[in-house]
This record gives C-alpha cells, structure tokens and sequence, in this order.
C-alpha cells in the first residue's frame, strides 16, 4: 500500500493513477472527503487529512510500504516562512509517528541551499525534517514545472500577454512536466534506493518565448511576450493576485535563478521526456 498525498494535484494524481495502473494498492490522502469519491471508483482507499494535521496524517500513512509528500503554497498565509516551515514539521512528524519505512518527499532543484531561494528553502526544511526521523527518504528535486505556465493564465486569458520575469524571453531552461515527475514518483516509491537518495528531475529545454508560442498555438489566439525588469516583478505578481509575501519570496526564486544557484546536486540525474506542446494541450483543454 501506498500514501499518496497532494492526489487531486500534478504530480500526487499522476503518481496515484500510475501506481493503480500497475496494479498496486493506493491510499489517495484527501483533505476535503468530497475529492475523494473518483479514487474510491478507481480503487483506492480513501484516508482524510490535512498535510497540517500530524496525528490524521500518521493514521492515513500507517501500514503503508511508501508514502509521497508534498509541500503545497499556502497563499493564505500571514507569515509564509512560519506557516510553511510548520507544515514540513506536522509532515515529519507524522512520518515519524506512522512508522512508514520509505518516504518520497517532491522537492526542487537548489534545496540543498538553506537560504536564498525564497520558497525553495522550505523544501529544504522540509527534507531535512523528514530525514531526521530516521525513514528513507527520496527526494526528487526538480527543475520548473512545465505547468508553471498555469500561474500567467489570467494575464494570457485577460489581456493576450504573456509576462516573463527575466531581462530576456530567450534564454532555454529546463522545464519538467509534472507528469514525468508522478511516473517517476511511481518508479521509487516501488524500487527505492537502499539508502535513500536525491534524484534530480530535467526535462527539455525551452525559452519563455517558445511557451508562449506554444500557448499560443494551443488556445488559438495570438499572445504578446512582456518582459518585466526586476524592479517590476512584485508589483506584476500582486496585481496578478498573489500576496505580497509571497510575491517577495517568488521574486528571491527568480533572483537566484539569475546568479545561476540552481544545479544539479543530487545523487543521479533524470530526464523528462514529455513535450511542452503535449502539456500545454492538456492544460487548454482542462480549461474547455
Ligand atoms: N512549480 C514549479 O515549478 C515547482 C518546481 C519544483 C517543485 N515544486 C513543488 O511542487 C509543489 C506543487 O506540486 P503539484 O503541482 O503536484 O501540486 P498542485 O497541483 O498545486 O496541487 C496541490 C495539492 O496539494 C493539496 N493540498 C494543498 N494544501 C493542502 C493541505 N493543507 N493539506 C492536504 N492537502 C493539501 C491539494 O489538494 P486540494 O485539491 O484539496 O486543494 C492538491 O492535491 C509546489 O508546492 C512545490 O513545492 C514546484
């Protein structure tokens, strides 16, 4: 049996199909029990709890082979460092309570740096904790989510403009669908490494431009690049609806992106085959 957290999300949905697929046994960990009526007609148990709630969380990861951990943005947040950090803390503590033997906790690339890298450091908050009970631990840290993309949908949908939080719209970087990131967590939670390890996650390179293009192509409607200067950046974000807290911790991401901090520092390298044309077809049409 396995836990699969974040279930009606990328990666925890991809991850539960797949297991399901090979004819494994699933737990999809909920926090509202309504989401959880499609994966009980699919053929996994149902467990109810919030990722904050470490006694739920022990109970739903209890007798369970493996479990898969995220950690969500919370955009509610008053002060985001404590609220996120909080939440590894109630994760770990709830590995540590259930016993569970393996855990794979989705990262990112440059959690290995403490400080820096705005929500990336709560990753790597997250990992340590969850090391520190004594469970295996895999880790995949992965490069941008192919999906990231989601978040300009109201720029893109509202006033056909792309926006791009960079000096230039055509420098390549590695962007992962989060699709390769729920087969991969598929792959470890069966076979994991005997001692745990970090997996970092690639996939293909693309330019900010070339998403655009592509996003373009897939709704059927032309979209204006927008490159916004640094000093531009939070302000974009909160008029997009993000909280300025959070905006400020998103704009430390980027920053570090730009000194180039972001590397390969893991065990071994992955890497993502999925296109970016496939998964920005399937998000268009998720919006259909
Ligand atoms: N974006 C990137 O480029 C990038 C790169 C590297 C790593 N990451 C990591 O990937 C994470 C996102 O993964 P994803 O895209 O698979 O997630 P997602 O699609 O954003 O879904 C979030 C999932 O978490 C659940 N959730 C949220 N808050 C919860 C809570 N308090 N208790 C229980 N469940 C909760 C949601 O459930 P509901 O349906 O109930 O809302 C949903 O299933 C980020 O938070 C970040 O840590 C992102």
């Amino acid at each position: 049996m396995y836990a699969i957290t974040g279930v009606t999300g990328h990666v925890g949905g991809v991850a539960a199909r797949e297991l399901l697929g090979r004819g494994e046994a699933v737990r999809a960990v909920v926090r509202d029990a309504a989401k959880g009526a499609d994966w009980a007609a699919a053929g996994a148990q149902v467990a109810v709890a919030d990722l904050g709630d470490r006694a739920a969380l022990a109970e739903a990861f209890r007798g369970c082979a493996g479990a898969f951990v995220l950690l969500p943005t919370d955009l509610t947040a008053a002060d985001p460092d404590a609220a996120h950090r909080a939440l590894g803390d109630a994760i770990a503590g709830a590995v540590a309570d259930s016993g569970v033997p393996h855990v794979v906790v989705l990262s990112s690339i440059g959690a290995e740096l403490a400080e820096g890298t705005g929500p990336i450091r709560w990753l790597h908050h997250l990992e340590n904790v969850v090391r520190a009970t004594g469970t295996r631990v895999t880790a995949i840290r992965s490069w941008h989510f192919q999906e990231k993309a989601e978040m300009l949908l109201g720029a893109v949908l509202g006033q056909g403009v792309y926006p791009v939080f960079a000096d230039s719209a055509d420098v390549p970087v590695t962007m992962v669908a989060t699709r390769d990131i729920g087969v991969l967590t598929a792959d470890v939670l069966l076979s994991p490494a005997p001692g745990g390890e970090i997996v970092n996650l690639e996939g293909p390179r693309y330019t900010e431009r070339q998403v655009a293009e592509e996003l373009s192509a897939a709704l059927g409607r032309p979209l204006q690049v927008v490159t916004i200067p640094r000093e531009g950046w939070a302000g974009a974000m909160v008029d997009a609806g993000l909280p300025p807290r959070i905006a400020a911790e998103l704009a430390e991401l980027y920053d570090a992106e730009r000194l180039g901090l972001y590397r390969n520092e893991g065990d071994r390298t992955v890497t993502g085959r999925t296109e970016l044309a496939e998964t920005l077809g399937r998000l268009v049409t998720s919006l259909a």
